[in-house]
């Protein structure tokens, strides 16, 4: 699956985003190797810090569903005036199982995204080799 579907896939996910609170809806869109794609979106609470962020959901839900090999992730934030990146949290999480090279697309709308990586975005990862690369 190329990028620009996946990104697609991204952007009509944010629409099932529960944002009552920020107004703010993410979507996320993971593929996997084999070609799966699992979505993601925010799931806001009253209790603010209990939010779940678009990236974790989608993987947390791949992960357990029996997926570990990745192909790229692509993230949406149709609420925003610019391509709004992956949050400090989810760039962590998401480098337990990919690596430097890993391909993130993030962008607000169909024609305004940024191509990146999560060694880009998550440099100097020294700790990587410890996680065993999400092969457990
Ligand atoms: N949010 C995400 O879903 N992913 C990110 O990487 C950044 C932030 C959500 C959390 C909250 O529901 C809303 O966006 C505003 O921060």
């Amino acid at each position: 699956m190329d990028s620009r579907k996946l990104y697609e896939i991204a952007l009509a996910a944010a629409e099932r985003a529960y944002a009552p609170y920020s107004k703010f809806r993410v979507g996320a869109a993971l593929l996997c190797s084999d070609g799966t794609v699992f979505t993601g979106v925010n799931v806001e609470n009253r209790s603010f810090g209990l939010t779940i962020c678009a990236e974790r959901s989608a993987l947390v839900t791949a992960i357990g569903e029996g997926h570990k090999d990745f192909a790229g992730i692509a993230i949406a934030t149709p609420d925003s005036e610019y391509p709004v990146s992956p949050c400090g949290a989810c760039r962590q999480v998401l480098s337990e199982f990919v690596g430097a090279d890993f391909p993130v697309r993030f962008g607000n709308s169909s024609s305004s995204f940024v191509d990146t990586s999560v060694g880009t975005l998550f440099p100097h990862d020294a700790l990587h080799e410890l996680s065993g690369s999400g092969k457990r």
